[in-house]
């Protein structure tokens, strides 16, 4: 039986020299480990009670919206600046260069509601530290955080300390 890690492509020196790039889009193109990916992910969080699902622009959405509709939850998204229509509340977050920015619309969460959100990747962790700070500043509740990959290296973990984090895959390095 295959294992979600052997369906995930790791090139190395990519984008640049000692980076091991773990690559997303063959996951995605075997029609059996996208299955195996959602379902290894959806088993961290079947017996989880939560009201919503929210998941990260982009790669956050691939995951997050399966998820949402196996589980039978809403699906919120947590978008780049600019890209959501009505009023939303926003958080900048330090990249390895510069800074980025996400936004949530205002009414996308309720007051108490229980928050899952999904990624594909913890790096640095900064993209869903931010995440979470939108959910709670909306007036919700992050019960757990779920990733498909790990970059342990990177400690990434540490700014989510606070949180229950789990991924389908660790790598031990950045
Ligand atoms: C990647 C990845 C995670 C984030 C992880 O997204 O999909 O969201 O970086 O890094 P961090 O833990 O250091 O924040 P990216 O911003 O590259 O955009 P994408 O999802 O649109 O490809
Ligand atoms: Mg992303």
């Amino acid at each position: 039986m295959k294992k979600v890690e052997d369906y995930i492509r790791t090139i190395p020196d990519f984008p640049e020299p000692g980076i091991m790039f773990r690559d997303v889009t063959s996951i995605l193109q075997d029609a059996e480990g996208f299955r195996l990916a959602i379902d290894e992910m959806k088993k961290l969080i079947e017996n989880v009670d939560c009201d919503v699902i929210a998941g990260a622009e982009s790669r956050g959405f691939i995951f997050g919206a399966p998820l949402a509709y196996a589980l039978g939850k809403p699906f919120v998204l947590i978008r780049k600046k600019g890209k959501l229509p009505c009023e939303t509340i926003e958080k900048t977050y330090d990249l390895e260069y510069g800074t980025a920015t996400i936004e949530m619309h205002k009414d996308a969460v309720k007051p108490g509601q229980k928050v899952v959100i999904v990624d594909d990747l913890i790096a640095t962790g900064g993209t869903i530290e931010a995440a979470a700070q939108l959910v709670e500043e909306l007036g919700g509740e992050v019960v757990k955080i779920i990733f498909l990959m790990e970059l342990a290296g990177l400690n990434g973990r540490e700014k989510l300390a606070k949180y229950d984090v789990e991924s389908v895959v660790t790598y031990e390095g950045k």
